[in-house]
């Protein structure tokens, strides 16, 4: 897979954070963390679902609190990635988390665009930013981080919603998404990973987002699957994140394949990679041997990728020349 010139649109910065950087990270701000080795922190990575998950990885990012360090964490992720073949990663990265303990914007956002700019010159590989709000938290305060974040307006491409589904529609974002695409913000949503299709309805019809993350219960609702086909909107699918919050229980019977013979254009992408056991290549490995996809339709996610992906024409157009 490593030869396959791919973009990943679905990853998140704070997902990236293995367990030895972990350890390292809380050791040099002088913090404790409730597993005290990296084989007791992977021993906790055995999830029940979304809301289970969060606890361990809100954890996790409590241990991130210099500039430094979110400079090293976006470093290693996309180093890997170039290493895997990605020629573009557009990284979900949530600041909440961070400002709850008083970590200024500036570091978080600072030491990411550092990183970007190192990994281009280093390896070519294009890094995009997309700064996530928390939809378990207010509309208030998704709109807070939308002014927080006004002065790398220049350096942000997209605004997205995550953390816990259930309960927290894209509707209660409604104003949100307007205000940032007013910013002239693409804009993207975690719907239907344990949520209802319906939700996926509501992030397009309501809010009007660009590109659905996840997108696993579409198949719910056959009209929606017409709906998202005429509209050619992208999902960004996350099959080990989704074997390992029990979003599924067997890739055998995962949708993706449905979706693409339905004309939908979906993406394959490692959402938490150092959680769920895999990388990007690795979950196109999965479902390639889950589905027994083809070459010619493992082809077709990598187009998907670059032609889903928020980049300028003519860089699309370059990574789709590369693909043949
Ligand atoms: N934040 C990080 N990973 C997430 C996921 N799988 N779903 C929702 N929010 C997330
Ligand atoms: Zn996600």
């Amino acid at each position: 897979m490593t030869a396959l010139p791919k973009a990943e649109l679905h990853v998140h910065l704070e997902g990236t954070l293995e367990p030895e950087d972990m350890a390292r990270f809380a050791r040099r701000n002088g913090l404790a963390l409730p597993w005290v080795t990296p084989d007791e922190l992977r021993a906790a990575y055995s999830f029940t679902g979304l809301e289970n998950f969060l606890a361990v990885y809100f954890a996790g990012c409590g241990v991130l609190r210099t500039r430094a360090d979110f400079r090293e964490l976006t470093a290693a992720y996309l180093r890997r990635a170039a290493g895997q073949g990605v020629r573009r990663a557009e990284m979900l990265f949530g600041p909440q988390a961070f400002l709850d303990h008083d970590v200024p914007i500036d570091d978080q956002l600072g030491g990411i665009t550092d990183a970007i700019a190192e990994a281009r010159e280093e390896t070519g590989i294009e890094g995009a930013l997309l700064v996530s709000a928390h939809r378990h938290r207010t509309e208030a305060d998704a709109l807070e981080l939308l002014d927080l974040i006004r002065p790398w307006r220049s350096h942000v491409l997209g605004v997205g919603l995550g953390s816990a589904e259930r309960g927290n529609p894209p509707a209660k974002f409604a104003r949100y998404f307007a205000a940032a695409r007013g910013q002239g913000y693409r804009t993207t949503c975690h719907a239907g990973e344990e949520g209802p299709a319906a939700y996926i309805r509501e992030a397009l019809e309501v809010c009007d987002v660009d590109r659905i993350d996840h997108g696993y219960t579409a198949t719910d609702d056959p009209s929606l699957v017409s709906l998202l086909a005429d509209r050619q909107v992208t999902l960004t699918m996350c099959p080990l994140s989704n074997l390992r919050l029990r979003v599924t229980d067997d890739l055998r019977t995962y949708p993706l394949k449905r979706l693409m013979d339905a004309g939908v254009p979906v993406t394959v992408n490692s959402d938490d990679p150092s959680y769920f056991g895999g990388y990007v290549n690795e979950n196109y490995e999965a479902v390639t041997e889950a589905l027994q996809l083809s070459d010619a339709d493992v082809i077709t996610l990598a187009r998907n990728s670059f032609t889903g992906s928020f980049a300028p024409a003519e860089e699309t157009a370059k990574a789709l020349a590369e693909l043949g």
